[in-house]
Formats: C-alpha cells, structure tokens, sequence
C-alpha cells in the first residue's frame, strides 16, 4: 500500500478530466490541498479525456475555472501558479485498449520509472466506462499493489451490474486499492454524528427503541438537474442520492458502536445496518416511498422541460421512504429518509424525535406547549448541532416552552479549508478506506433497493407524483408521516442567517 514515504512522484490520474466534476470538486480540493500543504509528497496531476488539450492549453482552461470554483479567499497567485505547474493533460480514449499505451509512455516521462507504480487514478468519468478501464490498465500493468482507484458513485446501476463491477475490480485491484467514494462520508458533519454518538457517554443509552420515536433524514436541494438531463433521467433520486448518500447518513445514525474506527471495523456496523433494513414486500412499497417529480412553477421549468429529458418522462426528482431497521435496537422505530430537487432551500440534517416526558405536569407558555425533545444534526448549511428541551419561562406561575440548546461549528473555528471531496482524496493518498464504500456494502445497499427499482420498472402505474417547483415536494409524502402521528421538519426557506431554524 502507497503511503507518503514512498520515494517515487505520485500521479494523480484523472479520467474525465475535462468534465463538470473535475472542475468543480477535484480540481479545487487538490487545490486546497496542495496549499493547505496536506499533500506531502512530490507529485503531478495528469487529466485524461477526449477533448484535445496541450498541457499548456488545459492549464489555462483549469486557471480560469478555478477562479470561479475556488473561494475568492482563498486564491492566491503563487500557491496558483505552482499548483498549475503540476498538471498535465493526455488526450485519449479511455474506451479504447490501444489507447493505454500511450498512456503508459506518458506516465513514464512524467516519472522516469519504467514501470510507474505509485499511482492515484480518479474515475469521473460516464458510469459506463466504469467496468472498462480497470481492464485496460491492467493489459498494461498499471495496476501494481501500489497503485489506487478512486470510482465515482453509482457504483452499479441495479444490483446485477454492481456485482459485475466488483468481479471486475477484484480481478484487477485488492480490495483495498478500490476507494469507492460518496462524498457525503467525507463531509465533516457528517463524521461528527459518529464523535456525537461515540465520544460522549450521555446519548448512547438512549439511542434506541426505548427512547426515540423517529428519525427523520433531509437531503434537499433548491437546484433542478442542471445541465446533467441526459445522466439523471436514467438515474433519478433513487439511484442519485438514496441508495449511497441517505443510506450512508442512516447507517452512521444505526449503527452500532464499531470496535474501533477503522477500516474494518467501522466498514462492517455499515454492512450489518444495511442487512438489517426491512426488506419491503410488494404490497408495502406504495405505502413506504412517496415518489414525486417537480413540475413548473412561476418561475422554474418543470422537469419534462428540462434540456436531455423527454416530455413523457417517468423518472423521479424526489422521493420519501420509510425505513425499518429489524433488529433489537431500531424494532418499531420508522426512519423517515427524504431527497428532493426543486425544494424550497438546500439543507441537509436529521432530526432524532425523542418519545415525549410521560406525565406532563406544566402548563405551556401561550401556544407553545412542550412536546418530545429533538436533537438536530445540520450536516449543511450553518452547520451544528440543536438540542430541543422544555424550560421554565422566566416569572410567576410555572410555565414552560421548549428552547434551544445550540452549537455552531463557528465554536470550533470553523470548517476547514477544502471540502468532503478534499478530506477523501487526503484519506486515499495515505491509503486510508476507512470513509470509503467497501464492495460488500455496496452490494448490500443494491441488494435493498433493487427490487424497489424493478417493482418501478415492471408497474407503469405505480404511483409517481407532481410537486410544484420551491414547494416541499408531494402531499402523499406528508400523509405517510402521520400514520405514525409524525409530519415532516421543514427548515425556514432563508437559511442565511446563523440560526439552525428561524422560529420555535
Ligand atoms: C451528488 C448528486 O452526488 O450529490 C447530486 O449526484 C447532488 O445530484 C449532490 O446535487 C449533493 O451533494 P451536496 O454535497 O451538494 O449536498
């Protein structure tokens, strides 16, 4: 396994290099690596794609979307023009075999080794090419035990072409050479729910069916598709956000205490959560997913107008989901878990609804009446954490209204510099998978979600309903929470201010 005291240059290899991801996420986080000097080891960057660059043209086209992508604080000319002199651009084919030669003569200039082995190679490219260029690097020994794969999500787009995928990666790479990233793992906040629940003795005993009534987990965005019609309208929310990121969030929300946090222990509480998810039978999957599709507002499109979508389009932009986890600490405990494009706001968090004080013996202060505590975990924006209890209000008589307990990361000095894609690419250049996907986990998720996919895909007419762009998504999803006498936390839409909500 590579590690930072290895004496050759490590190369950073980027398939998809001219594409939205590199520019957006890649480029910045080993940017702000590279200054935040968390990269310790010489190295290099070689983009790969089709569109026809010089090293010199694509650094000039790199320059210019960083300075859009990059923070206006933290661009700074020198760390800029350093960095830009370590990238190189290789025009090729990544679906061609024949292709890798060249790659291969071009890794050895870049290293002046025969045989270049300390080796990143980063797949962003179409998920098609996903199953294929593994194949082509091993033709040309480019895949030594040094070497490390990063591969985008979907990993799989059903469960059948996800196990493929991993036969195909095991006949190439050890597992641990194969970082299968969702970002989300890689978000501060979100590692901070396993120091919440691991770190501090005071929550644990509670955290379980005796005490918690629910748990509801938002991923909403204010964004349509953007320009990726062509991707999302095969892959819709499901397959986008549900089967990796929410599903991540719920298993650090579950799991049990991993022995240590570390690549083995912590990967297997997420496979045993996902292998405890209920599996839902036919009769079950209209009642638990609410499935919606954004239609035009005032001022939106609709989805069918999107640009790469068909006007009779099926795919669904957002989705609802009852989740239960079988086994003796969740039994009975529904997971409410939601992602939607077109909402009023982007937030993402969870919300633990503790069961209410069985004997209530207060009054409430005028049209506040306390009910059960919460605790809020805001992964994004104004990230932190709220704890929601009952207190006296201040005077006479013996009132009480339910306030805020907060903290801010501001208290902690902030985030820091780079962001989730920052912090993973970090973790793979030490050969660290622990906040990586493994391929058991992967297959266990698919192994869930799957016949979700086909009940869809075999029932035209299962239920796929209209929301109104900026409104918070189909009034089904609202009437599946109050079966369980539950509705839905909606964030206050104006989330600039530094408050987690707006009002009590
Ligand atoms: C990506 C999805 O994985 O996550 C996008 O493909 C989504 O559709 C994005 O917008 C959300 O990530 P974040 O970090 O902006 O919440």
């Amino acid at each position: 396994m590579a590690n930072n005291k290895t004496k050759h240059p490590l190369g950073i290899v980027i398939f998809g290099a001219s594409g939205d991801l590199t520019k957006r996420k890649l480029m910045p986080a080993l940017y702000s690596l590279y200054k935040g000097k968390r990269i310790t080891q010489s190295f290099f960057i070689l983009g790969i794609g089709r569109t026809q660059y010089t090293d010199s043209n694509y650094r000039s086209y790199m320059q210019k979307e960083l300075a859009e992508f990059v923070a206006k604080e933290d661009q700074d000319k020198d760390w800029m023009d350093s960095f830009m002199s370590q990238l190189h651009y290789l025009s090729m084919d990544p679906s061609v075999e024949s292709d890798y030669e060249t790659l291969l003569n071009r890794l050895k200039e870049l290293t002046g080794e025969e045989q270049p082995s300390n080796l990143l190679y980063y797949l962003a490219t179409p998920p098609s090419l996903y199953g294929v260029v593994p194949l082509h690097l091993k033709k040309y020994n480019l895949n030594g035990k040094e070497t490390r794969i990063i591969v985008e999500k979907p990993f799989g787009y059903d469960l059948e072409s996800a196990l493929k995928l991993n036969e195909v990666y095991t006949s190439v790479f050890d597992e641990n050479q194969v970082y299968r990233i969702d970002h989300f793992l890689g978000k501060e906040t979100a590692q901070n729910i396993l120091a919440f629940r691991f770190a501090n003795g005071i929550f644990e005993p509670l955290w379980n069916r005796n005490y918690i009534d629910y748990v509801e987990i938002t991923a909403v965005e204010n964004l349509g598709i953007e320009q990726r019609g062509g991707y999302y309208d095969t892959s819709g929310a499901l397959r986008d956000m549900v089967q990796n990121h929410l599903i991540q969030l719920t298993a650090l929300m579950a799991m049990e205490p991993p022995l240590a946090f570390n690549e083995t222990d912590f990967r297997n509480e997420i496979v045993k959560v996902y292998n405890s998810l209920s599996p839902l039978n036919q009769t079950d999957l209209d009642e638990h997913i609410v499935r919606g599709q954004y239609m035009a507002s005032e001022t939106k499109k609709g989805y069918r107008e999107e640009k790469n979508v068909p006007a009779d389009s099926r795919t669904e932009t957002y989705i609802a989901m009852k989740l239960g986890i079988s086994n003796w600490r969740w039994s009975g405990v529904p997971f409410y878990i939601r992602t939607g494009k077109q909402m009023p706001t982007k937030v993402t968090e969870i919300v633990v609804h503790f069961k209410a004080a069985p004997h209530q013996m207060f009054h409430c202060a005028q049209g506040n009446c306390p009910h059960a505590n919460t605790l809020i975990l805001r992964i994004q924006p104004n990230e932190g954490v709220l704890l929601r209890v009952s207190m006296k209000v201040p005077g006479s008589g013996f009132e009480v209204k339910l306030t805020d307990l907060d903290f801010s990361y501001d208290k902690l000095g902030g985030l820091p510099f780079g962001d989730a894609y920052a912090r993973l690419i970090e973790d793979c250049i030490a050969g660290d998978p622990t906040l990586f996907t493994r391929g058991d986990a992967v297959e266990a998720s698919w192994r869930f979600f799957d016949p979700i996919l086909k009940y869809w895909k075999n029932n035209a007419a299962a239920p796929l309903h209209g929301y109104p762009a900026d409104t918070w998504g189909p009034l089904e999803s609202e009437a599946m929470m109050n079966e369980h006498n539950a509705s839905w936390t909606n964030p206050c839409k104006n989330l600039t201010n530094k408050d987690l909500y707006c009002e009590l």
